[in-house]
């Protein structure tokens, strides 16, 4: 089955790639199309399905959608579908990684409960009538300081609780994949993209 993959990045479709195991994702930029839907949902599903229909829309053909982010209790579930541009409303300007966590490590200072979780959204449109959106989680704790050089985003700051409170930039590829949200949602997927050939 071939399958369009609703963004713009290389990495993400190789990874995604990686944990469907053999299956070829195509972007629309590798066919020629400009892709970049605005994704104003209030949450993670509502995104990736806006970016899936989206998709759907152009190509007719079955498309697969992710959206994903980084969930603190301390500010009220937040940054949620906004963790990609976290505080760079206000800053004016671009964040890198590092600047983003370190402002969230900031702004929950000497709160004790650090719970936290990142969250994927996948939404699968085989046709217009036959959708499929499975969202899993990695539940955790925003660490007091950061650690490890592994991984991306928010991975230096957040104690993943299935690998016992290590820190998620501190686990190698493999062992992030079997705990990440990410990891979770797309052997879900598998399953039910290898229950259609
Ligand atoms: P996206 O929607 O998948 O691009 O992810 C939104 C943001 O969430 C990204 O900018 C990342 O910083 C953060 N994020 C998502 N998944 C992870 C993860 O596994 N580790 C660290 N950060 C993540």
């Amino acid at each position: 089955m071939r399958i369009w993959f609703a963004s713009g990045n290389e990495h993400k479709k190789a990874e995604m790639e990686k944990l469907l195991g053999g299956y070829d994702l195509i972007l629309p930029k590798e066919a020629g199309i400009e892709f970049n839907p605005e994704e104003n949902g209030d949450d993670f599903a509502s995104n990736s399905l806006i970016k899936a229909e989206a998709l759907w829309n152009i190509v007719h053909e079955p498309v697969l959608a992710d959206d994903s982010g980084l969930c603190v209790k301390a500010l009220g579930w937040k940054p949620g579908v906004h963790t990609a541009r976290y505080g760079e409303e206000e800053a004016g300007r671009k964040l890198s990684d590092r600047e983003k966590y370190m402002l969230l490590l900031k702004n929950i200072e000497g709160i004790d409960d650090r719970e936290a979780c990142f969250v994927t959204s996948l939404t699968l449109i085989l046709s217009p009538f036959r959708r499929y959106m499975i969202q899993e989680t990695c539940e955790g704790t925003i660490a007091l300081t950061p650690s490890g050089t592994n991984g991306f985003g928010y991975d230096p700051i957040f104690k993943v609780k299935e690998a016992g409170g290590v820190i998620a930039a501190e686990l190698d590829g493999d062992s992030k994949n079997l705990y990440s949200h990410r990891g979770k949602a797309a052997r879900r997927l598998r399953l039910l993209i290898d229950s259609e050939v």
